[in-house]
């Protein structure tokens, strides 16, 4: 059922304004971080919001500074007003949705930079992709101040570098999250699925038939990170219409390349089909870890 459309506000104050009345009664404020074109994974983001905080607020923004290749930006279509009937449906309560003039009303000269957490897997092919990242978020934590803000795992890198720039900058938000939204055959929700073409939507699950077999060999007890590698590329290598970005096994909290697989580790990987760039995820420990945690 559709419910009533939610607040669509522009500005800064305007946003400031209309929270600063949900803090003098207490509530607690949850933001919900996108960059439009929403589909079930924001959904389900959306949801968890709900079920803790009193007021959700979702920002859409398309982040010019955190874009590696200019027509990638211009390129990236958005409907506002299927967006907000979205969050309708799913009761939020404000659409922050500034122009990028708002937030970037000149040429920005501070920026968050998380080292480490950002330097493999999407980091190493994105040059200043996650300080653009960190910066929005960082200026959206200031501007909304929420009480919690929810990410997806689909993003594994992400979330990590948010919640490191949470905990060193002693910011008081919690970071919750969210577990990643899947189609029946495996490919994790991504707003740039719309651009596969539909030969290339079929093969696509082979991403995440790769990180399966990936954490299977690291199930079984295989504690070389190479050898996971090995197996998860192999999967990819019977697919010749997948051009492979990276695969990796990074710790799953500092991100950084596992060796020898001890802990819980997240294995990622990109890969290309066509024009079209995909990332996915698994976490994952060895049986000796899983047992004694
Ligand atoms: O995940 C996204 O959609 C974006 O990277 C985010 C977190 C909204 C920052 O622009």
């Amino acid at each position: 059922m559709t419910g009533e459309q939610p607040p669509l506000l522009e500005t800064i104050e305007e946003v400031r304004g209309s929270l600063a009345a949900v803090r003098a009664r207490g509530g607690t404020i949850g933001l919900v971080p996108t960059m439009g074109a929403l589909h079930a994974g924001h959904g389900a983001l959306i949801e968890r919001a709900r079920r803790r905080d009193d007021c959700v607020v979702v920002s859409i923004f398309v982040n010019p500074i955190q874009f590696d290749r200019r027509q990638d930006y211009e390129a990236y279509a958005i409907d506002m007003g299927q967006d907000r009937r979205y969050c309708a449906e799913l009761g939020v309560d404000l659409v922050f949705a500034p122009p990028a003039a708002e937030l970037y009303p000149r040429p920005q000269r501070a920026f968050v930079e998380v080292a480490g957490v950002s330097e493999h897997l999407c980091g190493k092919f994105r040059p200043g992709h996650f300080r653009g990242v960190a910066t929005v978020v960082m200026k959206l934590f200031h501007i909304i101040e929420p009480r919690r803000a929810y990410f997806g795992e689909k993003d594994g890198q992400q979330l990590a570098v948010i919640r490191a720039m949470t905990r060193d900058l002693n910011m008081d938000i919690e970071i919750v999250p969210v577990s990643t939204v899947r189609e029946p055959d495996g490919l994790a929700l991504s707003s740039r699925n719309r651009r596969l073409s539909p030969a290339e939507r079929e093969i696509a699950p082979v991403l995440f038939r790769a990180l399966q077999r990936g954490r299977d060999t690291v199930l079984d007890g295989e504690s070389s990170s190479s050898e996971v590698i090995r197996a998860a590329a192999e999967v990819l290598r019977h697919c010749p219409g997948a051009r492979v970005e990276y695969i990796e096994v990074v710790d799953a909290d500092t991100m950084q390349p596992a060796g020898r697989i001890t802990g819980r580790v997240m294995i990622g990987a990109a890969i290309w089909l066509g024009a079209t760039r995909l990332i996915d995820n698994l976490v994952c420990e060895p049986p000796a870890a899983e047992r004694t945690s």
